[in-house]
Order: C-alpha cells, then sequence, then structure tokens
C-alpha cells in the first residue's frame, strides 16, 4: 500500500483519479484542496470520498508538515496551470514534497501533451509553466517522476452526454447539434483518452517502483484521424454531420467555426467566449502541427490487463443516452 496525496483532486481530472484509486482499495489516498476563503461556499465532496486535508500552498514549510505528518509517499498533482497561481503552487508543492522527507515520487500535472513541442506547434501561454514544472523536479533529484501524456480528452467529443467530472467544452464535435469543425484537411492523427482510463493508469504507477516509472508516461486511448473520427461520429450516431474546415491561418489568429453547444459554456472561463475559442484554437493547432500524436513508454503496454474505452464504443453510448434524453429528434 503506498499513501498518496492528489492536489486538486476535487477538480475535473483530480476528482477521476481520485475515485480510481479510492475504488481499487489498493491505496490510501488523500485530496489535498486549498483553504476555503470565510463565507465562500462549502464545497462539493462526494460521499464516501477520502479524507480531505485543506492545505496552504503558499507556505513550503506548511505543506512539508502536512505530507511528513501523514507519511506521503506520492504526491499527484492535478493542478490546473491555466488558473492563475496554480503555477507557483505546484511549484511550491514540488519543493516541499522534495524536503518533506517521506515522499518518495511526484507525478506533475500534465495529462496533455509533451509541451516541448515549438511554441508555433502548441502556442499555449501556460506550457511555460508545466516547462517550469518539470525543471523543477529534474533539480529535486530525491524525486522520482514521470509526465502523463494523454492527448485530448475522448469524454469532451461524447458531451453532454459523457459521464465525466470535465467541465463541458466542445472541441472539434458537437453530436446533440451534429457538427464538426475540423482544423486543416483533417488528417492529423490524434489521441484520444478518456480521464478514466487515464486514471487507472495513474494507480497502476502507484504500484509500480519508483525506479521502474517511465520518464514520460503516453497513455493511448484511440489513435486516429480527426477525418476517422467524425466518420466513427456519423456511424454511430446514423446521422450526416455538418462539417468546417476551419483554415489553420484563421484558427492561428483565434478564429474558429462556433460549436452551439459550446454557448453555455463560455460563463465557466473569466474571459468568455474569447478565452475559450482561444483554448479550442491552440489544442487544433496542436492536433494539426502532431504534437497530439502521444509518444512515449506506452502505459497501455506496461499494464496490458488494463481495458481502455474505445472510441465507437463511447460515443455509441454517449449516442444512446442521448435517445433516452430525446435528443435525436434534432436531426
Ligand atoms: N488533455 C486534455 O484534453 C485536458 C483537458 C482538461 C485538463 N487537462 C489537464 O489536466 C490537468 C487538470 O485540469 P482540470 O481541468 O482537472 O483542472 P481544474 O478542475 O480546473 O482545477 C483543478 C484544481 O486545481 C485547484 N486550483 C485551481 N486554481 C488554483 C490555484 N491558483 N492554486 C492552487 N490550486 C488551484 C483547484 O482545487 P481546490 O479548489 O480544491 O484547491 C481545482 O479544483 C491540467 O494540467 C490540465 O491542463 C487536460
Amino acid at each position: 500500500m503506498v499513501v498518496v496525496a492528489v492536489a486538486g483532486g476535487l477538480g475535473d481530472v483530480g476528482r477521476t483519479i481520485v475515485e480510481e484509486i479510492h475504488r481499487s482499495q489498493r491505496h490510501q489516498v488523500y485530496v489535498l484542496t486549498r483553504q476555503k476563503a470565510p463565507g465562500s461556499p462549502s464545497r462539493n465532496v462526494p460521499e464516501c470520498f477520502p479524507s480531505v486535508l485543506e492545505v496552504d500552498y503558499s507556505s513550503r514549510t506548511a505543506l512539508s508538515e502536512v505530507l511528513a505528518k501523514y507519511n506521503v509517499d506520492t504526491v499527484i498533482s492535478t493542478l490546473n496551470l491555466h488558473w492563475p497561481g496554480a503555477d507557483d503552487a505546484q511549484l511550491n508543492l514540488i519543493q516541499a514534497a522534495a524536503e518533506c522527507g517521506t515522499v518518495t515520487r511526484f507525478l506533475p500535472s500534465e495529462f496533455n501533451i509533451d509541451y516541448n513541442a515549438p511554441e508555433e506547434d502548441m502556442p499555449y501561454p501556460p506550457r511555460v509553466k508545466y516547462l517550469q514544472a518539470v525543471e523543477e523536479l529534474r533539480r529535486n533529484t530525491t524525486l522520482t517522476f514521470t509526465l502523463v501524456r494523454n492527448g485530448f480528452f475522448m469524454d469532451y467529443l461524447g458531451l453532454p452526454f459523457a459521464e465525466t467530472h470535465l467541465h463541458p467544452l466542445y472541441c472539434i464535435l458537437d453530436i446533440s447539434a451534429g457538427k464538426a469543425v475540423i482544423p486543416g484537411d483533417g488528417n492529423c492523427h490524434v489521441v484520444f483518452t478518456h480521464t478514466r482510463d487515464v486514471a487507472k493508469f495513474v494507480n497502476e504507477l502507484l504500484d509500480l517502483p519508483a525506479h521502474q516509472w517511465p520518464k514520460e508516461s503516453a497513455i493511448i486511448g484511440e489513435r486516429i484521424t480527426l477525418n476517422e473520427l467524425v466518420e466513427a461520429a456519423e456511424r454511430c450516431t446514423g446521422r450526416r454531420f455538418h462539417k468546417t474546415h476551419d483554415e489553420v491561418s484563421a484558427i492561428r489568429k483565434g478564429a474558429t467555426t462556433e460549436l452551439p453547444s459550446n454557448n453555455p459554456c463560455y460563463s465557466y472561463f473569466p474571459g468568455g467566449k474569447e478565452e475559450l475559442d482561444g483554448i479550442c484554437c491552440t489544442q487544433m493547432i496542436g492536433m494539426v502541427a502532431g504534437v497530439f500524436d502521444i509518444k512515449g513508454t506506452e502505459l497501455n503496454k506496461l499494464f496490458p490487463h488494463v481495458q481502455t474505452i474505445r472510441l465507437e464504443h463511447f460515443l455509441r453510448t454517449c449516442w444512446e443516452k442521448a435517445g433516452e434524453n430525446n435528443v435525436h429528434r434534432a436531426e
């Protein structure tokens, strides 16, 4: 049994990872969360969720004391470096983990692509913060780390019917509207992986001794071109999608064709539509550049007993749910 602390474990990706570790009953898991500001609404902590520890990410000493007190061996960070201040929080957490005397392994927040990609291939401003975290881990040689890369989350493709904790955001596919927005010619290969599968593999990594942790952990749900993805969506839903191919030069300027279901999603982002479009545009540029064709040591091969969610099965399941919700009338 390993004692694990998941920073941001109440968040979108973190919650799934915590659920999976907890469900397997192989390890003891704690959730790290920021101290709640006085008067702020109470947290949505599911029943039967493991212990939630409030921490002050601005104090390395305080963080270090918490990690040592609970005898934490492995820290998993799922902080989202897109949000202001989360990068410093993660850097402090790395240093605290290195200093506390109990932590031997640190899995930093990535869960995406290799951020070493040239900026023009992935012009996502927080990439610099992700790279800084890796630098910090390299400096702290007592910690073993692995960088988890899973491509684009499959969950997004089946919204709003997918079972997921991710906040909704529509990119490439909008199955309710029967629309697809494809960057360029659509022949680029992209890896799509469900958050549930990422969580399962992360749980498996906990059983692996530190010296066997790969430097770069690739998780491949499905590797497919965007054109094949749209064909699969058409097969699974039995309807023809309205397809728009956005010019890469336009996407580089932040312009992308709107997917109708994104409309209610804008308010989640402080910068509204522009911020959401910006996120989608950088992902689409990355897809065209091949950045989402994930490389590294494939955890699928390291842990062959873990069954991943296949794309067509996933889309069919989501579309069945749409039927139950009477959405097929939009055809
Ligand atoms: N590949 C993909 O398609 C994809 C998609 C989405 C996300 N991701 C990646 O997955 C990782 C997790 O993303 P997510 O969407 O799960 O994140 P999230 O839910 O937005 O945030 C995770 C947690 O971070 C904590 N947090 C936020 N701001 C903070 C700050 N300033 N300081 C300290 N903690 C802060 C919050 O926890 P508390 O409030 O409880 O402290 C929050 O619940 C990120 O690295 C993200 O880039 C990848």
